[in-house]
């Protein structure tokens, strides 16, 4: 949700920062704009437009900007609507600071009353606009106070400069005059603020949403995502909560709120910039949906053992007893992790025999859940920084629980306040509909329920080696899918692109795949789609089926195991319900599964797998179907309407 790229060095920063935007996009397309400093101008020049980066890009060919260091923004709106006026960078009064700005500031309304009874005109219906404000506030405070201790002492002339802009200049740098305003901010920021009167310098602060910064030679980066930077340096620090960076010709300087000084440490990314690339895909969604046998091989690399069946996850931050000890599991999860967590409530309960409780974070809270020390929580975020993911695990741990997250971003908020992280190693994920995300997210789950019941004595080492060497066996069976069933579901989105409402069943563990297929078919194609348990069809979804509705089913089936079975047999039966009364059914079931081939119009079969890995193969065509029909109806794929990447509102 919005993304800041900021350059100071030698090189003309426009391409720089239009480069980093791009690779930032998938933040928030809602408009873009950037602020360029020119040596011997007394204001940044700023360019802004409403919609996406091409347009910004279209300005700036009509009016082109030169300089050596600024900053840009692309957003996604949240307070005021997606307007030019409304787009970053904003101003202060005298256009000599411009500020960009990820987060909300909260108490903005009450700053800006404060600020207008001062004298500050507001152009904007932001509420990142007042920080601008504030800090020309505090400079020109600043500056007054100077003035008129200097004419006390002296009875000589002021020391500071009339003739500049609005009749003052600061007397406190600022990097001073930014700690002073954010301390006065609350809700979450990402800042990165310029001035004209201080050429060759950023800002930046962090409270909430992330901010790195690229070290590069004699040129300095800052960004709100590693992709925005890293062609031009892998030296990347990742500034903490409560940290302001200062980035001049001469370097970066890290302080904390209070001014006091800390260590740089650069850290040396290694993934290749290419994966953040489209790598001759089409679509990012797309190339990420056929990454998915690697992210999977990775996620499940160096933590399990084939000879032994043994899981190892050290990294959760746990000892064996709190493990042993644990009387339930609490998840709580956004969007597409919600249904990993969904998922994962049948792996842990199956394997594990703990109670799980699934919660959307942005409920949990609202329920007033039960304190139980001995509850532990799990936190499922790709990008580890869903503002209502971590307002459920701030109240988990104010409850008493220790919290495990899992999560694709190293350092990630998220990271910082539990115990562990379980990463998956899905590789930065640009397109904002979720794929390699979430089936990382159900191999971490599967990591983590083999663990868990390997510590509480739930398996044999027999049952463990068998799951374990299923699991990775995964990412080869995706693979040879891919390659079958590609053309298969191009060619049903051709037959089914023109509908109008989409159901998706599923029953146990098949039931959350449904309701992630249909999230994927709605966010991208914007075809009205809900996944339904398929023993709840008879409850009323029934009165919906004619001959224009298609309905996905989820019928696959574990031959080896009898609860499997009967579940395939219900769903069978509420196939058949939907065929008697003309609906148009799409079934995803296992090889060789001939019977449900009589049933219905179309079968896309999957590998044969174990009942609690099946997900892992069926949401497969799940999202190519969805992709494909959103290609078909002219969809931004990637950057679906009104949507972005990362949620850091509440
Ligand atoms: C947004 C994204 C979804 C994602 C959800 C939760 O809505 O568009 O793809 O599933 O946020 O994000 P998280 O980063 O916490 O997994």
């Amino acid at each position: 949700m919005c993304g800041i790229v900021g350059y100071v060095g030698s090189k003309e920063v426009v391409p720089v920062i239009l480069e980093g935007l791009r690779r930032l996009e998938y933040r928030g397309y809602d408009s873009a704009g950037i602020a360029v400093g020119t040596e011997g101008q007394a204001t940044l020049s700023v360019r802004r437009a409403p919609g996406k980066l091409r347009n910004i890009e279209q300005v700036l060919r009509d009016h082109p900007l030169h300089g050596t260091y600024g900053i840009g923004h692309t957003r996604w709106a949240t307070h005021g609507r997606p307007t030019e006026e409304n787009a970053h960078p904003h101003r202060d009064c005298t256009g000599r600071i411009v500020v960009v700005h990820n987060g909300i500031v909260e108490n903005y309304l009450e700053l800006k009353r404060e600020l207008t009874a001062q004298g500050h005109v507001f152009v904007t219906e932001t509420d990142t606009e007042i920080i601008a404000h504030l800090i020309e506030q505090i400079q020109k405070e600043s500056s007054l106070q100077k003035e008129s201790s200097a004419h006390s002492e002296t009875a000589g002339a002021p020391s500071f400069d009339r003739s500049v802009g609005q009749g003052w200049v600061p007397t406190i740098p600022l990097e001073a005059a930014v700690r002073q305003a954010v301390k006065r901010l609350t809700g979450a920021f990402a800042l990165g603020v310029l001035s004209s009167l201080e050429p060759d310098k950023i800002i930046a602060a962090r409270f909430g949403p992330p901010v790195v910064l690229g070290i590069g030679e004699g040129e300095y980066f800052v960004a709100s995502d590693v992709p925005g930077i890293l062609h031009h340096t892998r030296n990347i620090v990742f500034l903490n909560d409560g940290e302001m960076a200062i980035l001049t010709l001469g370097g970066v300087q890290i302080t904390d709120f209070e001014g006091k000084s800390l260590p740089v440490k650069p850290q040396r990314i290694l993934w290749d910039p290419i994966q953040a690339e489209k790598g001759g895909y089409k679509h990012f969604m797309l190339k990420e949906i056929w990454e998915q046998p690697r992210a999977i091989r990775d996620t499940t690399l160096g933590r399990i053992s084939l000879d032994s069946g043994q899981v190892f996850l050290a990294e959760m931050g746990l000892k064996p007893e709190d493990l042993a000890q644990a009387t339930s599991i609490n998840i709580a999860a956004c969007g597409t992790s919600w249904h990993a967590a969904l998922a994962g409530k049948y792996i842990i309960e199956r394997l594990a025999r703990l109670p799980v409780e699934v919660d959307y974070a942005s409920e949990y809270r609202y329920r007033g859940p039960i304190a139980d020390p001995n509850a532990l929580g799990l936190l499922i975020t790709q990008s580890g920084e869903t503002a209502d993911t971590l307002a459920a695990q701030r109240e988990m741990i104010a409850l008493g629980s220790k919290t495990v997250a899992i999560c694709n971003v190293v350092g990630a908020m998220i990271t910082r306040d539990a115990s562990g992280t379980i990463y998956t190693h899905a590789g930065p994920e640009i397109g904002v509909a979720s794929t390699k995300a979430f089936t990382s997210q159900i191999t971490a789950l599967f990591l983590f329920a083999l663990h868990l019941a390997q510590v509480r004595g739930q398996l044999t080492t027999a049952e463990s080696m068998a799951l374990v060497e299923e699991l990775s066996r995964i990412p080869t069976k995706i693979e040879e899918m891919l390659k079958r069933i590609s053309a298969q579901c191009e060619e049903l989105a051709r037959s089914f692109s023109h509908a109008r409402d989409f159901l998706y069943l599923g029953r146990g563990i098949h039931f959350p795949i449904a309701l992630e297929g249909a999230l994927k078919l709605k966010e991208i194609s914007y075809i009205h789609a809900e996944g339904y348990p398929a023993g709840e069809m008879k409850h009323g979804p029934n009165a919906l089926i004619d001959e224009t509705l298609p309905v996905v089913v989820l019928a696959t089936q574990d031959h080896t195991d009898s609860g499997s079975r009967l579940r395939y047999e219900k769903t069978l039966s509420n196939v058949q319900e939907v065929t008697a009364r003309s609906g148009r059914v799409i079934a995803i079931a296992v090889e060789g599964q001939e019977d449900i081939a009589q049933l219905v119009e179309h079968v896309i079969s999957i590998p044969k797998a174990p009942e609690l890995l099946l997900p892992l193969l069926e949401i497969v065509p799940l999202q190519l179907l969805a992709y494909h029909i959103a290609v078909r109806r002219g969809c931004d794929v990637d950057q679906p309407r009104n949507l972005a990447k990362s949620v850091t509102v509440e």
